[in-house]
Formats: structure tokens, sequence, C-alpha cells
């Protein structure tokens, strides 16, 4: 644990998980994480911000109880997923007096994920205040960041802002302020193409309510406390903008090479009109580098040998992760090689309904490439170079 001094009245306790390498069993960690809570002192009552994730409950509370904390009148829950929420149940034994504040929504889903009792709930709608004694929390709902139920939470007259998962970065880091650690910016690039992305349009429409309250610092649930809030707001609102790039990303598996070839033809001719390419080897590939790559992408192709009728079983993760993360990229191609058969890129392009980027086309080649398929994957290039036009 990490305990810091924000103000007179706040401290922030960072349970430091340094050697935690996957989130959800999904995400690649490679700097580790944190989980922060927020204790905030008022001169007639004291409330936490988020608790810890369950694997630190008992530094947490011991961390607590060093720095001498008697009692404890409000826990605010901003998100409900348990890596914020997973110590209210130890926190709640043993301050019995305590209140959950929480949006209705939350409320339920603490009550299935956690059993917590529903008299233990005092809900907040949107704009709602709660005053701690010459500290106000101000409660902001905000859904989608990054489940139904979130909301963020604001400390009036220190213009602290609270948002749980929002603006945090998978980066566990010794500094006091995220700008003091040159990690920083990719770790929150990472972490929004990892986590955000797929509500990207919400948030996008939910950042002026964030410009409007002008904070002067960001305290998220997850890294290092941003000390220039500015730089996190106009990053947000360029990665969720439409604004593309001329950028198109191939992802690709290849088992003896053939589509490696195409990937490789495809690549110099995109690049010899003036598209940016980025080439992605699934086989060992760090998804989390993929994911940013497809924050701000016009055209995804994904390239893959047939495996057993269908698409190499690591493209279709591929294509099920680019589905799953909506991102921007209003284009996408396949290429493909096989053997005897099969029918790889109806496949490929039937797992990304919620995508659904135009199809540009799809270069299918018989073992090695020839002649005729490197024609057709010039002729790809010129519609994704056209398409790309002005970008
Ligand atoms: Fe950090 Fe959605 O929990």
């Amino acid at each position: 644990m990490i305990i810091r001094k924000l103000s007179e009245s706040v401290q922030m306790y960072a349970a430091m998980d340094w050697e935690r390498r996957l989130f959800d069993e999904l995400i690649p960690l490679p700097e580790g994480t944190t989980y922060n809570s927020y204790l905030i002192r008022g001169t007639a009552k004291t409330a936490l911000i988020d608790t810890a994730d369950p694997s630190y409950t008992h530094a947490w509370l011991e961390s607590l109880e060093r720095m001498g904390l008697k009692s404890v009148d409000y826990v605010v829950a901003n998100h409900a997923e348990q890596d914020h929420s997973g110590s209210l149940p130890a926190l709640l034994a043993k301050f019995p007096a305590c209140q959950v504040i929480s949006t209705p929504k939350c409320k339920e889903m603490l009550i299935d994920l956690l059993d917590i009792p529903a008299d233990k709930f005092r809900t907040v709608a949107d704009g709602d205040r709660i005053e701690l004694g010459g500290k106000t929390l101000k409660f902001v709902h905000f859904p989608w960041v990054h489940w139904p139920e979130t909301m963020l939470t604001f400390l009036e007259e220190e213009k602290i802002l609270f948002p749980c998962d929002l603006f945090g970065s998978h980066l566990a880091s010794g500094v006091e302020r995220a700008e003091e650690d040159p990690r920083w910016e990719e770790s929150e690039r990472r972490y929004y193409a990892e986590i955000m992305m797929p509500f990207r349009k919400m948030i996008g429409n939910g950042l002026p309510k964030v410009r409007a309250l002008a904070p002067a610092l960001i305290a998220p649930s997850h890294g290092p406390v941003i000390g220039n809030p500015g730089k996190a707001i106009d990053l947000y609102a360029e990665w969720t903008s439409d604004k593309m790039k001329n950028l198109a990303v191939i992802a690709y598996v290849s088992m003896h090479e053939s589509t490696l070839l195409m990937v490789r033809r495809l690549e110099s001719a995109l690049a010899s009109r003036g598209v940016q390419v980025e080439v992605f080897k699934m086989a060992g590939g760090d998804i989390g580098r993929l994911a940013g790559l497809l924050i701000d992408a016009a055209t995804v192709v994904l390239g893959t040998p047939v495996v057993l009728g269908g698409p190499h079983p690591q493209v279709a993760y591929a294509a099920m992760l680019a589905n799953a993360l909506r991102p921007k990229a209003k284009y996408a191609a396949v290429l493909s090689s096989y053997g005897w058969g099969g029918k790889a890129a109806e496949a490929l392009l039937g797992l990304m309904p919620a995508f659904n980027p135009e199809v540009l086309g799809a270069v299918i080649a018989k073992g090695l490439p020839r002649e005729a398929e490197y024609a057709e994957i010039e002729k790809l290039a010129d519609r994704i170079a056209e398409k790309h036009r002005g970008l």
C-alpha cells in the first residue's frame, strides 16, 4: 500500500499490484496496476471513495486503521466491479453504521455481486450532493465507464474528480503525479483502448460534463493521480472523436508463409500509396498493442490461413476483439490462403456484426499467392487508399 496526502482533508490509499499481468483473465498488464481508494475528512463526517480489490482487503483495512481511522460515515461506490467494490463487505463488517452511496443501478448490482444488504445503501440521483462539513461531494451519473451503473464523484471545494475507471491507467508507479512517469500517456492510451473504447460514443457525449466541472486534479481508481486534467480530457476527446487516421492495421497469422507473402505485398502496396501501415502478428502478440492501434485506424485487414475449414482461431479472436472493442474504423478486408477448401473470409466477417465495417475486398489464394492474387492485392490497396483520401 502507498498512502499519499492529496490535501489536508484527502488521502489516497493505493494498493500497488506491481506484479499483476492479466486483468479479467483477458487484458495484459505489462506495467501492473493499482486499486486506489480515497479518504475524505470533513468537520462532521468521513467518506471513502471506492475500496480495494479483494486480494488487498486486509492490507487496505490495516492501512486505514494504522492512519487512525475510527469510523466511516459513507463509502461511495462509483462502480460495482469487484476490483473497486470487493472490499465493501469487510468494510461494512468493521463499520456497521457506514452507508454505501451509489446509483440505483449500482445498488442492484452490488446486491447481486456481493450480497450487500439493501438497507446499507443510500442511492443518489445525478447532481445530488452530500455534505461532510466544509467538504461537499457532488455525484455525476456517467453510465458506461465501464459498466452501466457508473458515476463520478466531485469534491467541490478542492475541485478533485474521483472518476473510478474513467481516466485510469493500468500503471503501478511510485510517482506522485502521472505526468512524472514517461510511461503514463501510453498506459492511459492502452487502458482507453482495452476498457473504454467500446463505450466511445457515450464517453464522448459525456466529456463536456467533465470539462464543465473544471477539475484541478483527477484521482482515478487505477494508476497515478493526474495533475493536468485538461491533458487527460483532451486525449479522451481525441480518442472518442470520429476522426480516423490514414492508418491500416493488418492483423494476421501465417502457418506456412503463404498468408505472410500476401500481407507483405499489401503492406508495401499501401505504403507506396501513402497509407500508413501497422502489421500485427497475432501468434504471441500483445493484444493491448493491437487494441491501441485500433483507436484511430481507418481500415482493419485480417490475414489468415484456412485451418480445418475455417479461419485460424487466433485471427477469429482478432475479429471478435474488434467486434467487442467497436473501433471507429470504417473499412475492412481479408487476405487468406487455403490448401484444399474452406471459407475463412466469410466466417471472419460474420464474427464482426457490431463492428460492421464496409468490406473493401477479400483476396483468396490457393496455396502460394501468384500474379493473379498479387494483382488483386494491388487493386485492394487502390481501394483502401481511395477511401483514406483526405484523412
Ligand atoms: Fe477497474 Fe471496471 O473496474
